[in-house]
């Protein structure tokens, strides 16, 4: 008898143990998605600015050089934790507004979602910014264990309050605070700066998370976004840059850099780095009225120039094979990407009856093969005549193997190139053609824009404008909702939150 006992209870802890052991064979997934950071803001990419955490990183790392997000904050996010373009989650205009209310779409599983499944727990620490009019939108009811951020696109950096959007003449008076413990709001953190606040969370989860259990670290930081706000200590390391914007954009991301060595640091105490898988990326290009600059890209922030998506990033892990650690990997990667990536490429599960636009790349990323992704809808947006077929006024962008095709107005005041201010180098500017609203370009050949090459291959524009049409035929239409007063944080004892 006691022996029967003796034997079912080995066989219990064998199972646990055999278990345990499956699930730590996952690797961690790190994903740090930095807002606003322009191209030139990297150490690595030649920026003046101080990053060397960040560089370290990227030089041991496999590098993205054809890496691309989408132009502005609830987009790129939109179709991170989606998998799916806008045209097919009715999000193709602008960015999510406060008093707006609107949010992913609840029936999309999220990237978490996939992974909880896949037995991670996930946690998300940042900007949310992906609408949170009703609970069902809250992060933590999207996937992720826990969360502990703020749900709008922005705000101050240490009192954690914002005005509303101004959509309604009087929201820009709306103030609310913003900053979440899960679903209770995080009073107790006004008055400390956002950068600090977020790496201590992040250390306390790594430091309490068990080491059998694989984790999904969701990290969208909220520097380097405008407000420009940061500890003067930050800042006087950048006497040299004259430009004051420039100067505390500058300060902050020096800021960011260090959070960043903090996170690894921390996960290599808790003994899980070899184990992880770490990618950072930014949201979108950097905003050149707020300290932000992508020279030599044309365009900025908003829009569909080079300037306003390429992204920055890259992948660390020790779990990449030694022939492409410290390489540059050029093939193209958009951030819809990510989803199937990991769900599928990293973790290993099956992403049957699930309809995604976002390839596995894997593979494309471990052994620098070629990419499956042929094809990128940068987006369109017909907001707000949404005609019945599409035409050349809507603003579009795509690209197909070297070309792309933009129509439209593509943003950035016809797509000025800014170099960093003070440094010497004269602008070029753009020829300004009225009622131009198609361009060419071979992006492989010239990455810059500054060769329009529409009406030497009209045979080209022809074919990509038919590929646009379709995308179009099979678009969703654009959710844009007004503001609506109930979202006053008047209402709601001086908060940001769910009103519905
Ligand atoms: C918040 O600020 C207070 C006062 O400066 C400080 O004692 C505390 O450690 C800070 N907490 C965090 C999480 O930064
Ligand atoms: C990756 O593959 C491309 C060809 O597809 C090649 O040109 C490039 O040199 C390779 N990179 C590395 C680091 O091996
Ligand atoms: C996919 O759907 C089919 C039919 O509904 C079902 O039998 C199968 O189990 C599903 N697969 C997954 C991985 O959910
Ligand atoms: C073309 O688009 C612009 C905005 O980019 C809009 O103001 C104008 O009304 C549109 N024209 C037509 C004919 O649709
Ligand atoms: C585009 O540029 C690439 C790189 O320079 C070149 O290999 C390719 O032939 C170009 N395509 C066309 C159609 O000119």
């Amino acid at each position: 008898m006691k022996l029967a006992l003796f034997f079912i209870n080995l066989i219990i802890i064998s199972n646990v143990c055999s278990k345990k052991i499956i699930q730590s064979t996952k690797p961690n997934i790190v994903f740090i998605l930095i807002d606003d950071l322009g191209y030139n803001d990297v150490g690595y990419h030649g920026s003046e600015i101080y990053t060397p955490n960040i560089d370290k990183l990227a030089r041991e790392g496999v590098r993205l050089e054809n890496y691309y997000v989408q132009p502005i904050c609830t987009p790129t996010r939109s179709q991170l934790l989606s998998g799916r373009y806008q045209i097919h989650t009715g999000l193709q205009h602008s960015y999510i507004r406060p008093a707006q209310p609107l949010c992913l779409p609840t029936n999309l599983p999220t990237f978490a979602d996939k992974l909880r499944e896949a037995g991670y727990a996930t946690h998300a620490v940042g900007k949310w910014h992906l609408g949170f009019y009703k609970k069902e939108c809250l992060p933590t009811q999207r996937g992720f264990d826990s969360y502990f951020g703020y749900l709008t696109g922005g705000e101050d950096y240490w009192t954690h309050h914002r005005a509303g959007d101004g959509l309604l003449p009087n929201s820009n008076h709306w103030l609310g605070m913003d900053l979440w413990d899960n679903e209770k709001v995080a009073w107790e953190y006004v008055g400390n700066y956002s950068a600090f606040v977020f790496t201590e969370k992040i250390q306390q989860i790594v430091a309490q998370h068990p080491v059998e259990q694989p984790f999904l670290l969701y990290l969208p930081f909220q520097s380097v976004h405008s407000p420009l706000q940061v500890p003067s200590s930050y800042e006087e390391r950048y006497k040299n840059i004259k430009n004051t914007n420039r100067r505390i954009y500058a300060g902050m991301m020096t800021c960011l850099d260090e959070a960043v060595g903090k996170i690894v640091h921390s996960l290599q105490q808790a003994g899980v780095w070899d184990n992880t898988v770490l990618i950072f990326s930014t949201d979108n290009g950097g905003e050149v009225a707020a300290g932000g600059n992508n020279w030599p890209l044309r365009g900025w922030k908003r829009s569909i120039w080079e300037g306003g998506m390429r992204g920055v990033g890259f992948v660390n892990s020790r779990l990449l094979p030694a022939s492409v650690q410290g390489t540059v990997n050029k093939q193209l990667i958009h951030v819809s990407d990510w989803f199937p990536t990991l769900v599928q490429g990293v973790a290993g599960s099956s992403l049957d009856n699930i309809t995604l636009d976002g390839f596995n790349m894997w593979k494309t990323i471990s052994s620098n093969t070629s990419s499956p992704r042929q094809e990128l809808l940068h987006n369109m947006d017909p907001w707000p005549n949404q005609p019945k077929e599409f035409n050349a006024n809507i603003s579009a962008a795509i690209r197909v193997g070297h070309w792309k095709l933009l129509t439209g107005d593509p943003g950035s005041n016809n797509g000025q190139w800014i170099p960093v201010p003070d440094s010497g180098i004269i602008p070029i500017h753009p020829l300004k053609i009225t009622g131009k609203d198609t361009w060419l370009f071979n992006i492989t050949a010239d990455p810059n824009e500054y060769h329009d090459l529409s009406t030497s291959h009209p045979e080209v524009v022809e074919e990509l404008m038919a590929k646009l049409k379709k995308y179009y035929a099979d678009s969703v239409p654009v959710q844009y909702p007004s503001e609506v007063e109930e979202a006053n944080p008047a209402y709601h004892q001086g908060v940001w939150g769910p009103w519905q």
